[in-house]
């Protein structure tokens, strides 16, 4: 009997349960024994959480297809336990997963549904083979985030991407407890909101021909506001971009009376920053961009909106009769002082709105509009000269929250590394930074594949500096948390992509010969080279000096066996010059 016990208790032991939760918690502590989560579990809350319980019991039932039974009493096992929590640390939420109970106090809804993605979290990876039983392991939580503001910008202008793609990127984010959707929508190369009282911005302004073929897509009110409503049952909340003054080529394209010279332009079809500009000397385009804003606002209830501010040449300002005599009529020093003009000028509208603005740092050019917030990108100094002068500041440096950005320069490390609260700012400074995002450029991402390969797995790590981290950070461990969601992120079907540069190669000269070494960028990576399209691959041994002069390098990295990254492909030609100066 005692052998039969002790083999059933072994069994259970098998699996070893797993907390891999990202963003990892504040304070964790883990129990031994498993909950275990079924059609029999019941669910039971003070009555001021009714909301809370429903939203939770309708998640279940969606995402693991287990009804709880809403009970009138509090059972003694196999039961879920809502409880207020007065904590007033931001999102904050208590869980307490035992072998029989299951407790969630939360001092707000946002708490309980964070509670309730990391329960998802456990569920997803400690059931990989599903059976009635979900197991859920014993632990303890106390977690709440350290930024407010943790977002991610997606610039649907450049490459478009559908409503269904908007939705998933949503229902990822919110998995890993980001909670801010800056959606870029108005660009050089299309314009993609439908505007009631401005037509032909999306029945012109939406649409570029690239080599003889018409690309381009909009968003109707409706499917915006769908995905508003989609995203707030996510508590995510949407800032719209847009921009102004610059990157507004498309809607000049569509009425040219918005330009300096009032010509006709086309829409940008190819990538960079263009001289055509919203003019800042003439009324006209002050009651465009006022009427724009207007319906923006009908369609977004968040309290800020981003209007750009970013790279706008002042090439257009500095020949236009209409913005001298703006500069002159007011006072103005230049050409910066006009586009500050122009920034606080709508700031001053979209007050009057019940409204603010982010802008991206050149706002702070020519003077900062009050109670802006600026988006600091060109590194951090933006966002530091922002809090010292008193204005809220998010911070997206290219150095580290740039998604675009290939894997060479930003890997999984580097966004890991990231620190939203730069060093020189004093303590009230530093409460001024509200959060990062990390920003999602799409001139070179096509489609909703090559956007899941850029963003994923980087996302998670901006998750949790935004959602955990202090200043010291455990990247292994991050990483090791980070194997467990690749078969999670498979079902969701994202195309993940890689964590580092697989291989470099180092050459050095030696006598009439290349010494050749090839650097894995990851330990537990393994290298395959062959030279040529002739033969086969070989295993390349860590360290190992490969001699040859002349010929095409390949080199295939794997990762458990499967492939990672694509083939890296180096010719070499030896010759006298080769190294020497
Ligand atoms: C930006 O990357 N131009 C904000
Ligand atoms: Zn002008």
């Amino acid at each position: 009997v005692v052998f039969s016990w002790c083999s059933v208790k072994n069994t259970s032991k098998q699996v070893p349960p797993i907390y891999s939760i990202i963003p990892h918690p504040q304070e964790l502590v883990k129990n031994p024994n498993f909950f275990l989560l079924n059609n029999q579990t019941s669910i039971y809350s003070d009555s001021t959480l009714k909301k809370s319980t429903k939203q939770l019991i309708k998640l279940i039932k969606k995402e693991y297809d287990i009804s709880l039974n809403h009970s009138t009493s509090i059972k003694k096992e196999n039961c879920i336990i809502l409880a207020n929590s007065n904590n007033k640390k931001n999102d904050y939420y208590e869980l307490n997963i035992s072998e029989k109970l299951i407790t969630i106090n939360a001092s707000s809804e946002v708490g309980y549904f964070y509670a309730s993605q990391t329960i998802f979290q456990l569920l997803d990876h400690n059931n990989l083979n599903k059976s009635q039983n979900f197991k859920l392991p014993a632990l303890k939580i106390n977690d709440w985030s350290k930024f407010k503001h943790r977002g991610m910008l997606l610039d649907c202008c450049r490459h478009f991407f559908s409503v269904s793609t908007i939705k998933k990127y949503l229902r990822l984010m919110s998995y890993y407890k980001m909670n801010i959707l800056h959606w870029h929508l108005t660009e050089d190369q299309g314009w993609r909101i439908a505007i009631d009282k401005y037509p032909n911005l999306i029945t012109k302004g939406a649409y570029r021909n690239e080599n003889n073929k018409i690309y381009g897509d909009y968003y109707s009110k409706s499917e915006m506001k769908e995905v508003v409503e989609y995203a707030k049952s996510l508590n995510i909340n949407i800032i719209p971009e847009i921009e102004l003054p610059g990157h507004s080529q498309a809607a000049i394209a569509a009425y040219p009376h918005l330009s300096c010279t009032g010509e006709t332009y086309e829409v940008a079809n190819d990538w960079g920053v263009f001289k055509e500009i919203y003019c800042a000397g003439n009324d006209s385009v002050f009651t465009f961009l006022e009427d724009v804003l207007n319906e923006v606002i009908e369609i977004f209830p968040y309290e800020y909106i981003h209007i750009g501010g970013d790279e706008a040449p002042k090439y257009r300002w500095e020949n236009c009769k209409k913005c001298q005599k703006r500069i002159k009529q007011n006072n103005l020093k230049d050409e910066h002082e006009l586009q500050s003009y122009f920034i606080k000028r709508i700031s001053k509208f979209l007050k009057s709105k019940g409204k603010s603005i982010i802008g991206w740092d050149e706002i702070l050019e020519g003077g900062l509009a009050k109670n802006a917030i600026v988006q600091s990108w060109r590194g951090t100094k933006g966002g530091i000269e922002a809090a010292k002068s008193g204005n809220k500041a998010i911070m997206s440096p290219t150095s580290h929250a740039y998604f675009d950005y290939s894997i060479k320069t930003t890997d999984l490390e580097k966004v890991y590394s990231f620190r939203p609260i730069p060093n020189e700012l004093n303590k009230n400074e530093r409460k001024l930074i509200i959060g990062g995002e990390c920003n999602v450029w799409t001139e070179h991402i096509n489609n909703e594949e090559e956007l899941d390969s850029k963003v994923f797995p980087r996302l998670l790590a901006m998750a949790e500096v935004l959602w955990t981290n202090e200043n010291e950070s455990d990247f292994e461990g991050f990483k090791k948390r980070l194997q467990n969601h690749y078969p999670i992120l498979k079902i969701k079907e994202v195309d993940y992509g890689i964590e580092v540069l697989p291989c470099k190669i180092d050459v050095e000269r030696k006598n009439e010969k290349l010494n050749i070494k090839l650097i894995k960028g990851s330990n537990e990576l393994e290298l395959k080279y062959k030279w040529g399209n002739t033969t086969n691959y070989i295993k390349y041994s860590e360290d190992s000096v490969i001699e040859n002069n002349s010929g095409e390098l390949f080199v295939q990295t794997f990762k458990n066996g499967n492939k990672y990254g694509d083939i890296i492909s180096q010719p070499f030609k030896f010759h006298k010059a080769v190294a020497k100066t």
